[in-house]
């Protein structure tokens, strides 16, 4: 692209490890490598719609990349093509996407990075269509985006999922119980696999191991079931937030088996803290690549990892619904053959 000037940079939807290096690395290869401005628009969309934004100095970006969150702050109710708004008591959606574009005209920014999630990754293709020129880079601890193998955030996710299961681990030996480990994951189980462990207890029992433990994704349903609500974000342009079908597990497996049960929901510790070495890693060359395809002008796409390559994919596939955890994953082929059971047998 010729002549930038002035890049932007947006974290848009729920927060996660790596966030803060992605910002640093777009940052400063912007400002080191090639002398531009970086504005960092505040509370992703939310920033644009209401004109909030400050200019990010080396400085700024400076000790960030061992840092949990945004620096930038983030939203999950900020979409420009559905903004909610209180008229009395009744909350009505608006499409004040013209006004974002406005905001986002007058700072004269000649590319934005936008790093999130479907959420925010299909507002940032509609932005485009609309003429914002912008590059996304994903990001989730659930992993469950389309047009890359893996997004930053998932292995810290599972790094804290796993330390806590060794943790439950000891208790559950002391008081013989099954203890049932309920992770985010929104619809797909890719934090579940990775990290979890799930054993079938009777048979456990029959062997001699008087304890198990159960790892569930919170979006989980049972046979024939659907999934657990926990609430309804009226505000979200995707509303529905999981949670507690845990303790519908923990129910059942005492009733069946006899056997005390806790249940223990990891919720939003999965977010939190520093990112992993490979988040960080993953994170800053995500950025990089963000910043190279803007100098490439490869615009209204995303970074990517394929077959452990860094490249791009369009932000439409991103948006396209979760990518779900194969049932011929080969980790799943692997866990069964060490037997741990994915209760279907
Ligand atoms: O998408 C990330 C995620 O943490 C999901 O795993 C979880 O279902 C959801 O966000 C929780 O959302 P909130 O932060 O709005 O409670």
């Amino acid at each position: 692209m010729n002549k930038v000037k002035r890049i932007g940079i947006l974290t848009g939807g729920g927060d996660c490890p790596g966030i803060n290096a992605v910002i640093r690395a777009v940052a400063k290869k912007a400002i080191l490598q090639y002398g531009w401005e970086v504005i960092g628009i505040e509370d992703g969309y939310d920033g644009l719609i209401r004109d909030r934004h400050r200019k990010l100095s080396s400085n700024d970006i400076s000790g960030i990349l061992a840092v949990g969150g945004t620096i930038l702050g983030a939203s999950k109710i900020s979409n420009p093509y559905r903004y909610a708004i209180e008229e009395g008591s009744a909350v009505v959606f608006k499409d004040v996407s013209k006004q974002a574009i406005k905001n986002f005209s007058k700072l004269e920014i000649d590319a934005l990075v936008c790093i999130g999630g479907d959420g925010t990754l299909g507002i940032a293709h509609k932005l485009f269509r609309d003429g914002v020129p912008l590059v996304g880079v994903p990001k989730t601890i659930d992993n469950d985006l389309k047009g890359t193998d893996i997004t930053f955030g998932f292995d810290s996710a599972v790094a804290i999922a796993t330390e806590a299961i060794d943790r439950i681990h000891t208790t559950a030996q002391s008081h013989h119980r099954i203890m049932i480990i309920e992770v985010m994951g929104n619809r797909a189980g890719w934090i579940a696999l990775y990290a979890g462990v799930a054993a079938k207890v009777r048979d456990r029992r029959k062997r001699g191991k008087r304890f198990s433990i159960v790892v569930i994704s919170e979006g989980a349903k049972p046979k024939g079931g659907e999934v657990m609500v926990k609430r309804i974000v009226e505000k979200c342009a995707d509303p529905m937030r999981l949670g507690g079908v845990g303790f519908i597990l923990g129910e059942g497996l005492e009733r069946i088996s006899g056997i005390e049960t806790r249940t223990v929901v990891l919720g939003h510790l999965q977010r939190g803290g520093p990112p992993t070495a490979t988040d960080r890693i993953l994170a800053t060359r995500l950025g990089a690549e963000a910043v190279e395809m803007i100098v490439r002008g490869e615009l209204g796409r995303m970074t990517a990892v394929q077959n452990g390559r860094v490249t791009t994919a369009s932000l439409e596939e991103a948006a396209s619904g979760p990518r779900l955890v194969p049932l011929d994953h080969p980790l799943i082929a692997a866990a069964r053959a060490l037997g741990t059971s994915f209760g279907d047998e």
